[in-house]
């Protein structure tokens, strides 16, 4: 008997990232990305990790979709690295690069796994940095050019595509990190990182018009990194501080792409302490661009209070009362459910595909060559129960991808932080399917569980 019923067509799959599992950074002509420049620099990633290797997918990729026919996945969404593509950002594509991708996506639809693509997943060709990166409004038509040769390519054989994963992290903990691990390029910028988050929306709305001018007949969107926030007390300082904290974070970016506005809340507050881009409205127009459904990547909750500092009056707290995975992170599922209402309630029922979910911990091999990862799998199921419970109220929600279909580089921490449905021994390459996998492919197999 099964509790939890999703609807018909929900879309299962497991999610991954080209640098975090590719490796081959240098192959095949390809060009060296801003997380090659970063790793490749000593101290800027923990323990000097890179992902030269990785989990040395490019050369496994075969391999890689059996492990996903045994697992049952009806979709696998992975991203393209744009310098395999486009060496130095723009001119002459690499057509070794585009066999790459051709030769993955023939094998997955011929195994009747539905392919997703992210466009930009981070990687960045390093030779566009060396221009600002994507402080440089003219790599938001660099990125249309590379938009529109992969549609031209791929936009039959695909029927999901997203424009960016996570921006507001590629803007402000790309280029205002004040960590000493941080995300590539790693500049520390307020004014600069507002502009690239401009210019991140501008690019997603250039690549939706893109693909609607090419008449491509599946579904675009674009993956936000959006964790619902609560004030850690019910101070009016602290709840003010998480209705910014929810302003810069999340609705910077929603509002833009849905209503064409930004928030005049934040925009006021900004104007206040900091440079800010110039808006303009025609590119407002190109970022409202309809797109047909929102990626959500949900990990855990913001318990925020207020902090009276420059240029961010606020800070992450934490909630203090639930369990933690093996990264800090704290495990709030219902967390999910008022996202989903929420987004539901002030976008208008917006379609929504939770585009990323899933936990890091310490998995090990039992003797015998197993990986009993408990935790992973009752996280998932409390995640997938508040998914359901938010279909129940109403929400429009098609599908849900578990972060990660096999362990990676989670970027400048390394790889010890284990998100895998399926275990990697970096050592030998080998993959075991984790409990946690065992489970999610009878999920899949009865639409529930
Ligand atoms: C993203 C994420 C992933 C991370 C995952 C676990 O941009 O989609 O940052 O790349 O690996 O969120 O932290």
């Amino acid at each position: 008997m099964l509790t939890y019923i999703f609807p018909k067509n929900f879309i299962w799959g497991a999610i991954t990232s080209s640098y975090q599992i590719e490796g081959a950074w240098n192959e095949d002509g390809k060009g060296e990305s801003i997380w090659d420049r970063q790793s490749h620099t000593p101290e800027k990633m923990k323990n000097n990790v890179t992902g030269d290797i990785a989990c040395d997918h490019y050369h496994r990729y075969q391999g890689d979709i059996k492990v996903m026919k045994e697992l049952g996945l009806k979709s696998y969404s992975f991203s393209i690295s744009w310098p395999r593509i486009f060496p130095t950002g723009r001119g002459q594509p690499n057509q070794k690069g585009i066999d790459f991708y051709k030769k993955l996506i023939d094998e997955l639809v011929a195994n009747n796994i539905k392919p997703c693509i992210t466009l930009n997943h981070w990687d960045l060709p390093q030779k566009l940095q060396d221009i600002g990166g994507w402080a440089n409004r003219d790599v938001t038509d660099y990125f249309q050019q590379y938009a529109e040769l992969m549609f031209q390519n791929f936009g039959e054989m695909v029927p999901i595509w997203l424009t960016h994963s996570e921006p507001w992290i590629v803007a402000f903990f790309g280029y205002a990190s004040k960590t000493k691990y941080s995300v590539a390029p790693g500049l520390n910028d307020f004014s600069t990182a507002l502009l690239v988050s401009y210019n991140l929306l501008l690019s997603h709305g250039k690549a939706v018009q893109t693909y609607r001018k090419l008449g491509c007949k599946g579904e675009i969107g674009i993956s936000l990194d959006i964790e619902h926030a609560y004030p850690v007390t019910k101070k009016v300082e602290d709840r003010e501080a998480t209705y910014r904290y929810d302003g810069h974070v999340h609705r910077w970016f929603l509002d833009p792409i849905f209503n064409g506005t930004f928030p005049q809340d934040i925009l006021e507050w900004l104007e206040e302490r900091v440079v800010m881009p110039t808006i303009n409205e025609e590119d407002l127009k190109i970022i409202n661009s309809p797109i047909d459904f929102l990626g959500v990547n949900y990990y855990s909750s913001n318990f925020i209070r207020y902090k009276d500092e420059w240029p961010l009056d606020f800070e992450e707290g934490k909630k203090g009362d639930l369990p933690t995975n093996s990264s800090g992170w704290e495990i709030y599922p219902e967390g999910l459910y008022d996202l989903l209402i929420r987004l539901d309630r002030d976008y208008n029922g917006v379609k929504i595909i939770i585009t990323e979910n899933g936990s890091c911990f310490t998995d090990s091999v039992t003797q015998t060559g197993e990986v009993i990862d408990d935790e992973r799998l009752k996280f998932i199921s409390m995640n997938l129960e508040q998914a359901h419970r938010a279909i129940k109220s109403g929400v429009n929600l098609a599908g849900y991808y578990v972060w990660s279909f096999i362990d990676n580089l989670e970027w400048q921490y390394g790889y010890e932080w284990r998100f895998g449905l399926v275990y990697i021994d970096y050592k030998t390459q080998a993959r075991i399917i984790k409990k946690s996998g065992h489970w999610y492919r009878t999920v899949m197999q009865n639409n529930g569980f």
